[in-house]
């Protein structure tokens, strides 16, 4: 495998073309964001503990049979995956209500709802990502009907095998964020990363936060939280 070009220089990861028109290479950046970027900061080893967790959460979906644009882990700060055509819509799944969400609603951070929690947000950064609901995304032609099919479930299905394997490990998954691409032959497939980036992530038994919420809150020890949460999905593995 040939790393070739940079495709897309992003906030927290770089897109490489390969040698293979239909592969790209995903490089974890040690730069941190919050807030649609207001909020950056570069921290030591952040892209590697980033890149450790995201390869291993989607190892294990693969292994339970979900569609994801990972292929394999190259390196410390590398992923190979599938080439996609971006779907500009964020899933966001909460099994409790925290952050933005509960200040948006006027409700108790922590506040744990019934049912699971489902927003979407169109993926448009000049427009500060904004909320979009089912019918919207369809009339602009952002998804269709079928798309928010499959990405409603897969969400739903990664909820719970995630909330299972965290749970394991001492940890309770609070909320995340998916996102979605278009593979050559149009399946759609969980694409981006799934690290404590992209979830909330409390200790089972302290409350403690161990994800970016850290440094959204200046709480410090942003990636000695992220490598607790490596360590503990690692050592449930063994
Ligand atoms: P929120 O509280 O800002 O709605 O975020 C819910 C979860 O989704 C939280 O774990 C952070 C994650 N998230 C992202 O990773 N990227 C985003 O652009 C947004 C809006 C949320």
């Amino acid at each position: 495998m040939e790393k070739r070009e940079l495709l897309f220089d992003g906030n927290e990861k770089q897109v490489f073309a390969t040698d293979d028109p239909e592969l790209v290479i995903f490089r974890f950046k040690d730069v941190i964001t919050a807030y649609n970027n207001v909020k950056r900061a570069r921290v030591a080893r952040k892209g590697i503990v980033s890149n450790a967790v995201s390869s291993l959460l989607f190892e294990y979906l693969r292994d339970k049979g979900v569609h994801t644009h990972f292929v394999s882990k190259l390196s410390e700060r590398e992923q190979l995956c599938h080439k996609i055509c971006i779907i500009p819509i964020e899933l966001i799944v909460r099994n409790r209500f925290a952050g933005e969400e509960a200040l948006r609603l006027g409700i108790e951070d922590g506040f744990t709802p019934p049912r699971t929690v489902y927003n979407l947000r169109y993926n448009n950064t000049a427009l500060g990502n904004p909320l979009i609901n089912d019918s919207e995304a369809e009339a602009l032609g952002i998804a269709s009907e079928e798309d928010l099919k499959i990405i409603y479930a897969t969400g739903a299905r990664i909820n719970s095998l995630l909330s299972e394997l965290f749970r394991k490990a001492g940890i309770e998954l609070i909320d995340f964020k998916l996102e979605f691409g278009r593979l050559k032959g149009g399946a759609v497939v969980v694409s981006d990363e799934i690290s404590p980036d992209t979830c909330r992530l409390w200790d089972q038994s302290t409350g403690e936060r161990l994800d970016k919420d850290r440094f959204r809150f200046d709480l410090g020890s942003v990636v000695a939280s992220y490598q607790i949460v490596y360590d503990k999905l690692i050592k449930i593995q063994e």
